[in-house]
Order: structure tokens, then C-alpha cells, then sequence
């Protein structure tokens, strides 16, 4: 994993992204071993009381907007906040549900129902539905929408106004996905969460969860740096990510329009689609190429904005916290 400080690294975005790394870097060994050697900087394993501590004197108070939140890694992520600091600000959980309340049965199914959070229940005991009350917002979105498909207003204001850190983890991981799905999801979400970041009043840092896969599959030490705007991973000239978005778009039209082609057949047309433009620009399968595309939009969007993204590798399983071995779907 590594972590690209793309501005103003020494503000307390820092941090934050260390306590992201550290809630990501609670993980499988395998990970942390190839971490320790890999990893420019701290890892988990080396970090100080006295570190650990500036971290969970950041987070009192902030109010976090977590996207994905019913993913593996965001699941860890608030369970590890709970845990660690339960003065945390509030935590506005988003995630893809028809409304509020539906956000809500997911929230209590599908992130606090799991047995993940057995360390969290047995800490605070009765007082937990007051903290979750106080302290969790679930909020219904899609971030392949404008606004982050947050259709309530005054939810959408409240957050602008009060939201000082965002964790942009939403996607879809699935390699071989659609085109128009992955850019979507992978691309043109990353532009919408970027947006709403923008009309933040008091944002303090903006974290985009990336994949070290972004950089293809080339062998022996490969430095990393921030994308510019355009840049194929094979020096292919004319990457235009609008151009990628209308093409798709396009396509899906075209292939709508046939009328002996069944869905199935759509699908699986937009699925090479998404290989075959990945490869065209040196990237082996769509989900990485429509990350590496949202990296670029963050780097260009970003302005003065400080902005972190995380490069993880395979996330498997915890590693101790907040027991051993806890994993979802297949890894
Ligand atoms: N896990 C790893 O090993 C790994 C490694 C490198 C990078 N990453 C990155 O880390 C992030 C999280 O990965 P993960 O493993 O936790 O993935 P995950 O379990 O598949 O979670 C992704 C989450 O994003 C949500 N999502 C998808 N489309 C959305 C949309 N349009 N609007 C709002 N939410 C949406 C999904 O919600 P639904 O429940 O509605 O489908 C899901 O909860 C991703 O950005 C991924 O690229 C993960």
C-alpha cells in the first residue's frame, strides 16, 4: 500500500491518513509483511503511543462522510472509530438505498449486524444504541449520481456545512464489470464525491481510497506517483476521461438500439468493451483503468483542497483488531 499526500502534507491530513492506514494496515500478515518492507513511511507495527494518540485527538469531534459504507474495507473503518474514539463528531455513512430509512436497515443489518463489530457491542453494552444514535447518519446515495444521489436536501446542506473529513471508498471491485457500470461507479463517482467535497465549508482533508493495482502489472520496484491528466500507463497518447465517459455512453445507446441482441449479449458486449479500453491505454482490466482515471480527476480537481489518496494492495482479513480473521465475500 502507499499513500500519495497530493498537497499540503505536512496539514493534519496527515493524520488522517494514517489513521486510515492504520484501520486498512490491521490486517492480514501477509499485508503488513509486505508493508514493512514496501512502505515508504510508517506502518502500523512501528507507530508510537504518543502517534496513535495525535490520531484520536484529530478525529475528536470531526465529522466524517464515509462513502461505501456497507463495503469490507469501510465496515472496518467505522468499527475501528467506534472502538478507538467514540468522541468522534458524527459519522455520515452513505450508501446505496431508496431512501433515510432504508439506509438505516442497512446500516443495522448489514454493518452492525456483523460480527465485526462483537468487540464494539461488548465495550459500550447498553450505552451502544445511544452512541450510534448520536454519533451514525446513515445517508441514502449513489455517488454515480450529481450530489451523490443524496435527495434530501437539508441532509445534503447539513453535510456541506458540517462535514470536515471525507473517506471516498465506494466502488465497484469487480474486475470484469460492464464499462458504463465501472466508469460509473469508479470514475464518474469519484468526480461526484470530489464536487461535493468542493462545496465543504470547513473540510480538512479529502481521502480517495485507490488500489496499488492502478499501476498495472509491471515487475520489480515500480516508484509511484500521482497520475497527470491523460497519462496511459503505456505512453498511449489521447486518454480523454469525458471522451471514455461519452463513448460508453454511446455505445450502451447503440446496443440498446439493436433489437436482435439480447441483455446478456449487451453485457457481455460492455464487458469487453471495458477490457479492450483499459488495454488500448496499457491497463489489464477495466476496474483498475476506471481507478486510475479517478485519481486523475482528483489530482486535477483538487486546487488547494488537501487530498490523500490510498493505494491499498489485497485486503484479505484483520489481522488483530478488532479480533483475528474476520473477512467478507471473496478474497
Ligand atoms: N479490499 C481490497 O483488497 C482493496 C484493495 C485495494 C483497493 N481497494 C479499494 O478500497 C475501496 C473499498 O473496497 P472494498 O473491498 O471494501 O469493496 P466492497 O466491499 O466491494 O465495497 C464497495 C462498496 O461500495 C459501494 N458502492 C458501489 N457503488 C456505489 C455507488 N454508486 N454509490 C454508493 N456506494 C456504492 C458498495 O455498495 P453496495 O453494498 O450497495 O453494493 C459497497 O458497499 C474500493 O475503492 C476499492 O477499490 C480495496
Amino acid at each position: 500500500m502507499s499513500i500519495l499526500p497530493l498537497l499540503n502534507p505536512h496539514t493534519k491530513s496527515s493524520s488522517l491518513a494514517t489513521c486510515v492506514h492504520l484501520c486498512l494496515l490491521d490486517l492480514h500478515l501477509f499485508q503488513k509483511l509486505w508493508l514493512e518492507a514496501r512502505f515508504v513511511g510508517k506502518t502500523a507495527t512501528k507507530m508510537s503511543t504518543a502517534e496513535m494518540d495525535s490520531i484520536l485527538g484529530f478525529l475528536e469531534n470531526k465529522k466524517i462522510l464515509v462513502t461505501g459504507a456497507t463495503g469490507f474495507l469501510a465496515k472496518i473503518f467505522i468499527e475501528k472509530i467506534l472502538r478507538t474514539q467514540p468522541n468522534v463528531g458524527k459519522l455520515y455513512c452513505l450508501m446505496r438505498a431508496a431512501d433515510d430509512k432504508g439506509a438505516n436497515q442497512r446500516f443495522q443489518s448489514e454493518i452492525l449486524g456483523k460480527d465485526l463489530f462483537r468487540v464494539v457491542k461488548e465495550k459500550y453494552g447498553k450505552t451502544l444504541n445511544t452512541l450510534i444514535s448520536e454519533k451514525i447518519v446513515p445517508v441514502a446515495g449513489d455517488i454515480s449520481c450529481e450530489d451523490m444521489g443524496v435527495t434530501n436536501p437539508g441532509l445534503l446542506e447539513d453535510m456541506a456545512k458540517e462535514v470536515d473529513v471525507i473517506v471516498n471508498l465506494a466502488a465497484t471491485t469487480n474486475f470484469d464489470e460492464r464499462y458504463d457500470v465501472s466508469l460509473g461507479i469508479n470514475t464518474v463517482g469519484a468526480r461526484n464525491v470530489m464536487k461535493f467535497a468542493k462545496k465543504c465549508e470547513k473540510l480538512v482533508v479529502y481521502v480517495h481510497v485507490s488500489t496499488a493495482y492502478v499501476w498495472g502489472e509491471r515487475e520489480g520496484v515500480c516508484p509511484e506517483h500521482p497520475f497527470k491528466m491523460g497519462e496511459a500507463l503505456n505512453g498511449t497518447l489521447g486518454l480523454d476521461i469525458d471522451a471514455e465517459i461519452r463513448l460508453a455512453e454511446r455505445t450502451v445507446k447503440e446496443l440498446h438500439a439493436d433489437p436482435n441482441l439480447s441483455d446478456k449479449a449487451i453485457t457481455i458486449a460492455l464487458k469487453d468493451m471495458g477490457i479492450q479500453r483499459a488495454r488500448k491505454y496499457g491497463w489489464p482490466n477495466a476496474y483498475v483503468f476506471t481507478k486510475a482515471m479517478a485519481e486523475m480527476i482528483v489530482g486535477e480537481m483538487k486546487g488547494d483542497m488537501p487530498a490523500v489518496i490510498v493505494r491499498p494492495t489485497i485486503v484479505t482479513s484483520t489481522f488483530k483488531e478488532p479480533f483475528a480473521g474476520w473477512a467478507e465475500g471473496i478474497r
